[in-house]
């Protein structure tokens, strides 16, 4: 049987919990920021910023990420980010948003932490009430530079978590060298406040990464998880545990050592009981949105409606949203009718 199309996936009602709103910035929108902003670019037109898109690992992305990062730079621009990434997920049929923002990006280039936050929160404030998509903020600390500055950063970023315009925290940036026990006194920060706590783990560093995101960090949540995959107590434990895995298909082509989608461990994922789920990661940089991912991994992998369906369910169940709001969406995908 042919397998589910792009119409029906769109349709199926799923949570998307792993987008980077900086990794949103499309070509076109980076030179029109640019331009407006006075910020001279090596690139003249999106097809010259797409063939330099051209990086084989972590850190060749992230320093492409950073760069572009930089034609961020008034309220503005952060709010229109902001809501066209809202827009594209409504698109693809997801219904709920969990983004990533790098707060430390903007400070250490002279942007004020509350004028990125306000404004990011009022472009998916907008876009979303226009949409119907619910939509959580979280700020990831940037790995690569010290805990003090991300203990700076929380202490910031303490009135807007404290009363929920903010969801809880991240980690993310370069992995390797950058264990998530170097950042055991902010996630002890979070813990004390009860805070939502994710990372980044196993997308390019080892297993052990993502064993010290659940110990020393306490974390609720893993951001990538492959490498677990390369220990089998570990996979275990996140499946006996429930952890959520928030999988990045189209990213892991690019960044994981993935060869190709047809070998992509997705499937393995869902068949030994993990809570795998389908994301974007930096779609402006990946080549696909979340629908574009869920396309993919459908056609290379031959997933079938139950396997679908446990993804959708699976974003849904280890989201933010509330119990009330996962039983409705529970439900919808329950009755999303079969092809
Ligand atoms: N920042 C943005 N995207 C990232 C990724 N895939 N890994 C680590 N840090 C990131
Ligand atoms: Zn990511």
């Amino acid at each position: 049987m042919a397998h589910p199309d792009r119409d029906w996936l769109r349709g199926l009602p799923k949570a998307e919990l792993h987008v980077h709103l900086e990794g949103t910035l499309e070509p076109e929108m980076l030179l029109a920021f640019a331009q407006r902003n006075g910020v001279p670019l090596r690139w003249s037109t999106a097809a010259e910023v797409r063939a330099a898109y051209a990086f084989g690992n972590l850190q060749e992305f992230l320093d492409l990420y950073y760069l572009g990062m930089n034609v961020l730079r008034t309220p503005r621009d952060f709010a229109e980010l902001a809501a066209a990434a809202l827009d594209h997920a409504a698109d693809d049929g997801v219904v709920h948003c969990e983004f990533f923002y790098d707060p430390q990006g903007h400070t250490e280039r002279g942007l004020g932490f509350a004028a990125v936050t306000e404004a990011l929160l009022e472009g998916l404030t907008e876009a979303g009430t226009r949409r119907g998509v619910t939509w959580r903020l979280i700020p990831n600390i940037l790995r690569h530079l010290p805990e003090e500055d991300a203990l700076r950063m929380l202490a910031e970023a303490e009135p807007w978590l404290k009363d929920g315009r903010l969801h809880g925290i991240g980690l993310d940036s370069s992995e390797r060298g950058h264990p998530p026990e170097k950042f055991a006194r902010a996630y002890a920060w979070a813990r004390e406040r009860e805070l939502f706590r994710t990372a980044h783990a196993g997308e390019e560093g080892p297993w052990e990464y993502v064993v010290t995101a659940l110990d020393e960090l306490g974390c609720h949540r893993i951001d990538h998880g492959n490498h677990a995959l390369d220990n089998p107590e570990v996979v275990a434990r996140l499946a006996q545990a429930g952890v959520g895995l928030t999988v990045c298909p189209l990213s892991n082509l690019r960044l994981c050592g993935v060869p190709s989608l047809d070998v992509h461990p997705l499937k393995a994922m869902l068949a030994a009981g993990l809570r795998a789920t389908v994301n974007s990661d930096d779609p402006a940089y990946f080549g696909g949105y979340c629908l574009d991912n869920y396309v993919a991994v459908t056609e290379a992998l031959g997933l079938d409606e139950v396997e679908l369906r446990a993804l959708a369910r699976n974003s849904v169940e280890v989201s933010l949203l509330s119990a009330e709001e996962k039983a409705k969406h529970l439900a919808a995908i329950e009755a999303y009718p079969s092809r």
